[in-house]
């Protein structure tokens, strides 16, 4: 069975367990009434049954509801939009349309037009040379812009397990996470999935700090994980935020084991050499590398903020 199938099956059992436990717990008559002695006719039975079969029901139901509105993830959306990112006030901005614009060649890549002709199409990898480039802005926006259309669902994992920073922008508290799951130690994948206030938008946030965190990424279990996201869900769309490829060398193996990566390139900041390393690094490893530029000044890019680079994208 697979590791996914073996993570709905754990999640339905819990579900089963929990309305179980409700069933279990004896309602306010049947405390106060001690039936023991008491001679139940067939009648009085069957209407016990009944009331107290309704009665569950709705403990049931409403438990769970509660349930998973404890377990939806709020975002502090004043945060995010002082901190430049994509909130629901500013989808007509430039930031929106030039994510907008960003996102389109990865969709049809990851769900569209192409993805036939691309290997796990649907796996798409944040990455950039050196740390401060801009990943978890791209990823974080990318997410939120993505999930923002009516019939796309989104994943968004954070794979910069040493230097984890989705979970701090979107103001996750919740652990465990990706390490958690990599290591062994949390053995279902639902168990890590966060629901957040965004119908299409899950999250795996990084995890515990571990000593070997980045060997993890570059994991059998990591490569497994990579390809059933892929085959179980390829219509969701998962959006990796890892660390900087010149940093660990496990960012390039986990590179390899995605459908598309983006080259996130800090304009202005970061050395040719360094990009044109980062650059060779990503030859052999995804289909798609493209480049996006970032914190480029607007006065010295009309056209806007962002943009794919000089570097194209394609190999
Ligand atoms: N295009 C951008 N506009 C405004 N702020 C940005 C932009 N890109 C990155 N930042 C900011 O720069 C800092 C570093 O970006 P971050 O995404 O954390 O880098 P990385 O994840 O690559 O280490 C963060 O404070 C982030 O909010
Ligand atoms: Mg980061």
């Amino acid at each position: 069975m697979s590791t996914i199938e073996e993570a709905l099956k754990k999640a339905e059992k819990r579900r089963q367990q929990e309305l179980a436990d409700h069933k279990l717990e004896p309602t306010e008559n049947f405390r106060n009434n001690d039936l023991s002695n008491q001679e139940i006719s067939e009648d009085s039975y069957a209407l016990n049954v009944e009331t107290t079969q309704s009665e569950i029901h709705s403990v049931g139901e409403h438990a769970h509801d509660i349930k998973a509105e404890l377990e939806v993830e709020r975002f502090d959306w004043n945060y995010l939009k002082e901190h430049g990112f994509i909130t629901a006030d500013n989808v007509s901005t430039k930031l929106a349309e030039e994510y907008r614009v960003i996102k389109r060649p990865l969709v049809v890549n990851a769900i569209g037009a192409r993805k036939k002709d691309i290997q796990r199409s649907n796996l798409i990898l944040i990455t950039s040379s050196v740390p401060g480039e801009g990943k978890t802005f791209t990823s974080v926006n990318l997410a939120l812009s993505i999930a923002a259309e009516m019939d796309k669902k989104v994943l968004l994992i954070d794979g910069d397990v040493s230097k984890p920073g989705i979970s701090k922008v979107l103001g996750i508290k919740r652990s465990p996470g990706l390490i958690e799951f990599l290591e062994g130690e949390i053995e279902s994948l639902s168990d890590i999935i966060l629901q957040t206030e965004i119908e299409g938008l899950r999250v795996i946030p990084a995890g515990k700090r571990h000593q070997y965190s980045t060997e993890l990424l570059a994991s059998d279990k990591m490569a497994s994980l990579a390809q059933e996201l892929s085959d179980r869900y390829p219509d969701r769309i998962v959006i990796f935020d890892t660390p900087p490829l010149l940093a660990t060398s496990q960012a390039e193996v986990l590179a390899s084991m995605v459908g598309q990566v983006v080259l996130v390139i800090a304009a202005e900041s970061t050395p040719e050499a360094l990009v044109m390393e980062s650059v060779q690094k990503l030859e052999n490893c995804a289909e798609v590398v493209m480049t996006l530029l970032n914190k480029v000044q607007r006065s010295s890019l009309d056209s806007g903020y962002y943009g794919y680079g000089n570097y194209g994208y394609g190999k």
